[in-house]
């Protein structure tokens, strides 16, 4: 192990965490399989999906209806899963952890409940010019419904925000800001903290997309002061279809529904009916029962370690494969932010990032090529898409060997 990787942790046995995962033990393509994918989806520890099956094995049943004790089990586990939730991003309280499919659909009821009936013409809502398109979108189509303007925060060429020009588009007009917490394009880390305090400086609310910052960094969402919070499980090595939603109390119990339904009820008649108090309101039908457990049992195997060495140990694999990219002859980074996690992302000269992609899979090494879901970052620095290399704490430095051997190897094919 490297210097770095050395003093990146102190007692946590990384060797054996691999163990966690069996996915990684195969082979692909007639090689052992490299998992650099993690910022599309992590992998999940056998703990989680023995939690699944353990809950279809010996509880399935629906929450808070059943008069019987299959159904009893599942709710308390469903609702001891919230409140880990809630202790994970140290949320004030459980009613505030709302259970969505996913950052995607926890954004959207932002959009489609605060934001729908708050905003007015003329209003303005500011996203950056790296956001997924899952935080530019809903915020598009609230406008497109309300009058309000989009505008967009600028990125310099580092990847990092512009925070004067971020200043100086903010205004008595500007009701919303929405930001990512790491970019999952370039791995950003962007200061959520400093955005919050501008934008409530001007009675602007902030809403943000945290899907690349959970599985990395210690969520305080006391400490941001954040008005929503929204991330998800698949990325953070819970089941996928499953996410949440923070709000602080006072903006949440002033929202509409989301969606009508069961559960989100208190009184129904064909004259009115009256909602359920919270987070059930924001919570029609039947939900992801399976997936809010596994959610519970992901965080308690992340609880098992240090977070932040866990973290820096992600990192020192991070600057370790940044070294090698910046030696290589013909790589070219694009993402160079100072506080960056997670992510690598990359150019090869006279090659497009698919061909890599494939030349790479077929070496047993999975990353991700394209636009990453980010289209307009990629159109402002005029490139097609990236190679992107995403890394987690299963990663060693085997896996950053294969990789740029693996490169080298596509390098000589394709140019
Ligand atoms: N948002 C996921 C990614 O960046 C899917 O790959």
């Amino acid at each position: 192990m490297s210097e770095a990787l050395a003093s990146s942790n102190t007692d946590i046995n990384f060797a054996l965490i691999r163990k966690d995962f069996a996915i990684l033990h195969q082979q692909v393509n007639g090689h052992p399989l490299v998992y650099l994918d993690n910022a599309a989806t992590t992998q999940k520890p056998q703990q989680v999906i023995d939690a699944v099956a353990r809950y279809y094995q010996l509880d399935n049943s629906n929450v808070h209806r059943g008069a019987h004790a299959l159904s009893d089990r599942a709710t308390a586990d469903f609702e001891n899963a919230r409140r880990k939730v809630q202790q994970f991003i140290n949320a004030p309280k459980a009613e505030q952890i709302i259970w969505t499919k996913g950052t995607t659909d926890s954004i959207n009821l932002v959009a489609q409940t605060y934001a729908r009936s708050q905003l007015k013409a003329g209003d303005e809502v500011l996203v950056s010019a790296m956001e997924h398109h899952s935080n530019i979108v809903p915020w598009q189509m609230v406008c497109e419904q309300t009058g309000a303007s989009l505008r967009v925060i600028p990125v310099l060429e580092t990847g990092e925000l512009d925070m004067a020009a971020f200043a100086s588009l903010l205004n008595e007009k500007t009701q919303l800001i929405s930001v990512g917490h790491v970019s999952n394009a370039l791995g950003s880390i962007n200061p959520i903290k400093e955005i919050v305090r501008q934008a409530h400086a001007v009675g602007a609310k902030v809403v943000v997309d945290g899907a690349q910052a959970a599985p990395h960094l210690t969520i305080d969402v006391q400490e941001l002061d954040c008005d929503f919070y929204a991330f998800s499980g698949h990325k953070m090595f819970a089941p996928t279809g499953i996410g949440v939603l923070y709000g602080k109390e006072a903006l949440l119990e002033t929202m509409p529904p989301y969606q009508g339904g069961g559960e989100m009820i208190e009184v129904v008649s064909f004259e009115k009916t009256t909602y359920n108090q919270l987070p059930y309101k924001f919570e029609a039908g039947t939900p992801n029962i399976a997936g809010a457990i596994g959610m519970g049992a992901a965080i308690d195997y992340l609880n098992q370690y240090d977070r932040p060495q866990l973290l820096a140990y992600e990192d020192a694999l991070l600057h370790k494969a940044e070294a090698l990219a910046d030696a290589f002859d013909g790589i070219r980074r694009v993402g160079t932010a100072a506080h960056k996690t997670g992510v690598m992302s990359f150019l090869m000269d006279g090659t497009h990032p698919h061909d890599v992609g494939t030349l790479l899979d077929q070496q047993g090494i999975a990353v991700r090529t394209g636009h990453h879901c980010a289209m307009p970052i990629m159109e402002q620095f005029k490139i097609p898409g990236t190679i992107r290399a995403s890394f987690s704490f299963y990663n060693n430095e085997e896996d950053i060997a294969r990789l740029f051997e693996a490169l080298n190897k596509a390098k000589m094919f394709l140019c």
